[in-house]
């Protein structure tokens, strides 16, 4: 099948690489580029794993062909961390309020959680909740999920996260 030349910027460095049109974005991340901290979990939209941040939103690339990401700016959770190499205030929060276990939805939950702050960056539970319901978790029961983005909210807003009562 002919192949299509596409550039674009992930994580802030440009890249370009030869796609069929069928190929996917979350393919075209983990076996052209090696970025392989996006996930795949279901490849039909359901499950969030796979979420990245696309010009300002957050897509799920399983959903998104890597043709239609030409000339794109792409932030994957490789692109999460701090300029300096430390831990981003969620990447801190979820591992502070224990917000994984297996770790497989943590990529797709963190780069939504990232784009869901700079949207709103005192988000109540509720919203947070929302905000985070096209990613699936099957272990943590999203309790400490939403402690960690409400650890990295405070911590963006330089407020003490205290833990609610439960
Ligand atoms: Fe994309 Fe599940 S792998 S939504
Ligand atoms: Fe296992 Fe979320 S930590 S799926």
């Amino acid at each position: 099948m002919a192949k299509t030349h596409v550039t674009m910027k992930v994580n802030g460095v440009e890249v370009e690489g030869l796609v069929e049109p069928r190929t996917l974005l979350v393919h075209f991340l983990r076996e052209n580029l090696s970025l392989t901290g996006t996930h795949i979990g279901c490849e039909t939209t359901h499950c969030g794993a796979c979420t990245v941040d696309l010009d300002g939103m957050s897509v799920k690339s399983c959903t998104v062909f890597a043709v239609q990401a030409q000339g794109s700016e792409i932030l994957t959770i490789e692109g999460m961390a701090n300029a300096d190499g430390t831990l981003s205030a969620l990447q801190e929060g979820f591992r502070m309020m224990h917000g994984l276990q297996c770790g497989f939805c943590t990529p797709g939950m963190i780069v939504r959680a990232q784009r869901l702050l700079q949207e709103n960056s005192r988000p109540s539970e509720e919203e947070i909740r929302i905000g985070i319901s096209g990613n699936i978790c099957r272990c943590t029961g999203y309790q400490n999920i939403v402690k960690a983005i409400q650890y990295a909210a405070d911590k963006i807003n330089g407020v003490e996260f205290k833990e609610a009562a439960e």
